[in-house]
């Protein structure tokens, strides 16, 4: 999908036009005054997408219910593109322009985005995908309503949401550890970010404990990340790292998941790789002044013959001890190992982004991200800030040392799970073991993958959470 600004000579058949004022109504160039009645007297009975078919010009006409805030308002023109998206797809419409006449300047944008968003297909393996895909391939954005670092960003963005999607959709069986490794690395080369990859027999040498522990089941080896993209110019002093969860499948290991249905969704247990991967291939593609840092701790987690069992005693990368009771807790095993490793480059702020706990999405469902951390409040402020503006909103979940008493062992430092109540805390609990920087921790089990399509969020991988983190970088330092 590209965007453009348009041009004087731009012709398009399929045209939008945004009012949230029907007197505008008559400002729509090409429409005759019945087709104005008409589409006025739909306009007035709430419709709020009506459609008027001449016979070289396809109008959409969207009119935006105006809510209480702007960001609110924003996530609702993303809705309207998504909900015209199927109307371009029906007729095979390769190109779209959108007009706007509405007073809100940001409605454009947010409709072409939605629109794209809601375009995304995952087809690959599909004998009759020719069939099903959609056309469209450019949405031209009328000159007045965009500027041209406004569609640069949406370009960007939205082939980093596509390239996140796409990785979790991927099955275990054609995304191993090293095949997401090397993804990552054809990402580097194309975005211009360095990649380093850490094999088995450099993770052994490091001794990371933790992620050898819930490989020791696999066949397949694990891999250890590492990206960094450092331009001349910095606006931060000390890096940004972010971490993200690799798992590319979860058993549950020999604490095996249930089979019926809960297994389901666990080839999308590396989609906090996914989108630390896609942020940094948006930072470098935009060229954004910031030096940024992103590790993926990676592997399956199965019950092969060697894998860790309940009881077993894990010396961390760090050092620390930790007692396994239940290897279907192998996030948190994996993440402690790169927060550990993240201490190295004595970072401004750590943001590690997991698939962590049925708890975090039984507590919030698909509507947020539970977050919680160490970082100060004027960085949780600008993150829920971003948050809202990009409809991926947060919540933050206390951090009260109570619950550190639930993850204290009796025969090692500490232990893995901490039991029936506050899952998703005590999961951040256990990670906060192993920072020593300001830290934030976002558990996306919730939202990473969706069961079906609803608005711009598509059945399958969803990459939610990345507009909200490439909103705290393109603000950094401007508040
Ligand atoms: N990957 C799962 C969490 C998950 C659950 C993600 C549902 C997406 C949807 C994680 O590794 C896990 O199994 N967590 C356990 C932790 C428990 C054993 C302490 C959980 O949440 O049940
Ligand atoms: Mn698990
Ligand atoms: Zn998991």
């Amino acid at each position: 999908m590209k965007f453009k600004l348009a041009q004087k000579n731009t012709e398009c058949k399929y045209q939008v036009f945004i009012v949230d004022d029907e007197k505008k109504l008559s400002h729509i160039e090409g429409l005759t005054p019945t087709e104005v009645g008409y589409v006025t007297e739909m306009i007035k009975n709430d419709h709020s997408l009506i459609t008027v078919n001449q016979f070289n010009k396809f109008y959409i006409v969207y009119q935006v219910n105006i809510q209480k805030s702007d960001a609110q308002t924003r996530d609702t023109c993303r809705k309207g593109g998504a909900d015209i998206q199927p109307i371009l797809q029906k007729y095979k419409a390769e190109e779209v322009i959108v007009h706007t006449l509405s007073s809100h300047t940001f409605a454009a944008t947010m409709l072409a985005e939605g629109l794209a968003l809601a375009n995304y297909q995952f087809l690959k393996y599909k004998s009759d995908a020719a069939k099903s895909q959609s056309k469209l391939a450019t949405i031209f954005l009328e000159k007045s309503a965009a500027s041209v670092k406004e569609v640069d960003q949406l370009n960007v963005i939205t082939e980093a949401i596509y390239r996140v999607r796409s990785l979790v959709n991927e099955p275990l069986n054609h995304l191993s550890a090293v095949g997401l490794s090397e993804a990552i690395e054809a990402m580097g080369k194309e975005a211009g970010f360095k990649v380093t990859v850490l094999d088995k027999a450099k993770i052994q040498k490091e001794k990371m404990g933790g992620l050898l522990a819930v490989n020791a089941g696999s066949i397949e080896p694990p891999t250890f990340t590492i990206m960094e993209y450092k331009p001349k110019k910095c606006l931060n002093k000390a890096p940004i790292v972010l971490v993200g969860k690799g798992i590319v499948f979860d058993t549950g290991g020999v604490s095996l998941k249930p089979t019926l249905n809960s297994m389901d969704k666990m080839k999308s247990d590396m989609s906090g790789a996914a989108l630390v991967s896609g942020v940094m291939f948006a930072v470098a593609s935009l060229g954004l002044p910031l030096h940024l840092i992103a590790l993926v701790p990676a592997t399956d987690n199965r019950p092969g013959e060697n894998a860790y069992v309940p009881g077993d005693v894990i010396t961390m990368y760090s050092g620390k001890t930790v007692e396994v009771l239940n290897t279907d807790a192998e996030g948190r095993m994996v993440l402690a190992d790169a927060l550990h490793w993240a201490k190295r480059y004595e970072p401004e702020l750590v943001m590690d982004f997991a698939t962590l706990t049925g708890a975090a999405s039984a507590a919030i469902g698909e509507h947020g991200i539970v977050c919680m951390g160490t970082a100060d409040d004027m960085v949780k402020k600008a993150l829920r800030e971003s948050g809202y503006r990009q409809y991926e909103r947060l919540v933050e979940f206390p951090m009260w040392d109570e619950y550190g008493e639930q993850i204290k062992s009796d025969v090692a430092d500490i232990k893995n799970v901490g039991g029936a109540t506050g899952g998703a805390i005590t999961a951040g609990k256990f990670l906060e073991h192993f920072i020593e920087y300001p830290w934030m921790h976002f558990d996306i089990a919730g939202v990473s993958l969706s069961s079906a399509k609803k608005g711009y969020i598509p059945s399958g991988g969803t990459a939610y959470g990345l507009r909200m983190v490439m909103d705290y970088l393109l603000h950094y330092g401007k508040i």
